[in-house]
């Protein structure tokens, strides 16, 4: 089955976590971290985020770079990558600053049927392989997900995520928000590794390619 190239994308501290014990809207990353997301943004079709990340944040990330833009309408595709919200609910609260993002919006939900009020598309979720295929066969090929962590935690368990992109931050916050949530059990895979960069504000870029059998 035809599937797009994932990469997974986070900013988490040097204990791992993608949020401070508290939880609620993480900005975990600084301005080096916002070079890095928005060049993978610029590489990519679509994004997948988790419906709880949307929620909390009411929004998602746009590419505000001028020559990434630039490039973006030169290769004739559109300014913003498309955002593909996952979610068992379905439910947004129409008021959330997302809603007047300019991009395109999709649904990706077990049942899903026609598109709600303000998303482009809908499509259903029977299997991961499956959905990643149908979002292929709509031209989404390149797909950055941006978490959260309980979203992450399926894809990889499914073997479905190519790349890590993780920015490591100068933090240690300890609690449970591991980008890996517990109880998430993974087969063992290797991983190799593709760039490493060191950005402003002490954050490294660490970016990995998984290796197959
Ligand atoms: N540091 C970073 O780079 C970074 C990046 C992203 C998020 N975060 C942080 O991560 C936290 C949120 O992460 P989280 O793990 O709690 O939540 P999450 O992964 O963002 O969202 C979980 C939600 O996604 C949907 N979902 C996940 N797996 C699904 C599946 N297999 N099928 C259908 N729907 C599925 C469900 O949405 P519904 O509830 O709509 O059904 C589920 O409740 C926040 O603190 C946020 O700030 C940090």
């Amino acid at each position: 089955m035809p599937r797009p190239e994932l990469r997974l994308v986070l900013a988490v501290s040097l204990d791992g976590r993608l949020a401070p014990p508290v939880g609620g809207a993480a900005q975990i990353g600084g301005r080096g971290d916002r070079v890095v997301l928005e060049e993978a943004l610029a590489w990519a079709d679509a994004c997948l985020i988790g419906g709880r990340t949307l929620r909390l944040h009411g929004c998602t990330c746009l590419l505000h770079t001028p020559p990434l833009l630039e490039q973006r309408r030169r290769q004739g595709r559109p300014e913003q990558p498309a955002a593909v919200v996952v979610s068992r609910l379905g439910r947004f609260d129409p008021a959330l600053r997302f809603f007047q993002q300019p991009l395109q919006r999709w649904l990706l939900m077990p049942a899903a049927t026609s598109a709600p009020a303000g998303f482009h598309a809908a499509l259903p979720l029977p299997s991961w392989p499956e959905a990643l295929a149908a979002l292929a066969d709509q031209g989404l090929e390149r797909l950055v997900l941006l978490g959260g962590a309980d979203l992450a935690g399926a894809l990889l368990q499914e073997q479905l995520v190519d790349e890590l992109q993780l920015t490591v931050c100068p933090l240690l916050l300890g609690g449970p928000h591991s980008w890996l949530p517990a109880g998430v059990a993974l087969e063992p895979a290797r991983w190799q590794l593709q760039e490493q960069r060191l950005l402003e504000g002490e954050e490294l870029l660490l970016r990995y390619r998984r290796l197959r059998d």
